[in-house]
């Protein structure tokens, strides 16, 4: 469904992504995984064209794209198809829950309003967010926050959903719904590819894990593999740091 090729990224003479190949396949749950400043989130949002690559190349639906020179309306194509959670939830905070979901696809979507309107609430139903529609942000917790920009990422019936540390902003009582509704759409057949730092969620969940260092694949393996048989020594040095 989506393959990445030698993706190439530096700011300002800092090489952060160093020639990595992704292949995601129909449904697959990948978790990308490595230490802080490895280059995880460059590459998500480089992923998205929320920044700009310096090279590479992208195939999305047997389409290819080059990384060093896409277009506004190849972007715009590619993010039709895509959906984006962020770790600090990035919800408009002067709207309410249901209008954050409708403003995307009223003004991305041209979806008529009482359609938009219809498509968020079931939207928010999904991640048990449906009583909450008319709250503010500020009126809810860090949870059903991010909650709120899942069923966003959600509303827009995207092919695959890109998660950047999704729980990681959240206190420990709090991570477990997030990460309960994350599984949902997982068993619901969602393509998603998960930054994350919560490493048994990840064994669980995963179709393949990847682990990250300076900008390079150190490992890619189904999960059991990668939790159970690491190959790389750097795998397994990593994998000591937590409690699976
Ligand atoms: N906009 C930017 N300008 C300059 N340097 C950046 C920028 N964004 C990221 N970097 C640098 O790129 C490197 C990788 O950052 P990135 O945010 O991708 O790491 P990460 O793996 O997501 O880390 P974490 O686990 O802490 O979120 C870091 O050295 C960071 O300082
Ligand atoms: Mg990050």
């Amino acid at each position: 469904m989506l393959e990445i090729y030698d993706i190439h990224k530096s700011f300002k003479g800092l090489k952060v992504l160093n020639g990595i190949d992704i292949t995601v396949d129909k449904g697959d749950i990948i978790s990308i995984l490595g230490p802080s400043g490895s280059g995880k989130t460059t590459l998500l949002r480089c992923m998205n064209f929320l920044e700009k690559a310096d090279s590479g190349k992208m195939i999305f639906d047997g389409k290819e794209y080059d990384f060093g020179q896409i277009s506004k309306r190849q972007i715009a194509e590619i993010r039709k198809k895509t959906g984006f959670v962020f770790q600090n939830y990035n919800l408009f905070l002067n709207k309410t829950a249901i209008q954050n979901i409708t403003e995307g696809l009223v003004i991305g979507r041209k979806m008529p309003a009482n359609e938009a309107n219809e498509v968020a609430l079931q939207a928010l139903e999904k991640v048990g967010l449906a009583d909450r529609r008319d709250f503010y942000p500020h009126q809810l917790s860090g949870g059903q926050q991010q909650r709120v920009a899942i069923a966003r990422a959600i509303a827009t019936n995207p092919e695959i959903i890109y998660f950047d540390e999704p729980t990681s902003a959240l206190d420990p009582e709090l991570t477990g719904e997030v990460l309960s509704v994350i599984r949902k759409l997982a068993d619901d057949g969602m393509t998603m590819i998960v930054v994350t730092h919560e490493l048994k969620f990840a064994r669980n969940i995963s179709s393949k894990v990847i682990l990250i260092e300076d900008g390079v694949i150190v490992e890619q393996a189904s999960s059991d593999e990668f939790f159970e048989y690491p190959r790389n020594e750097r795998t397994k040095e990593f994998l000591k740091g937590f409690d699976i």
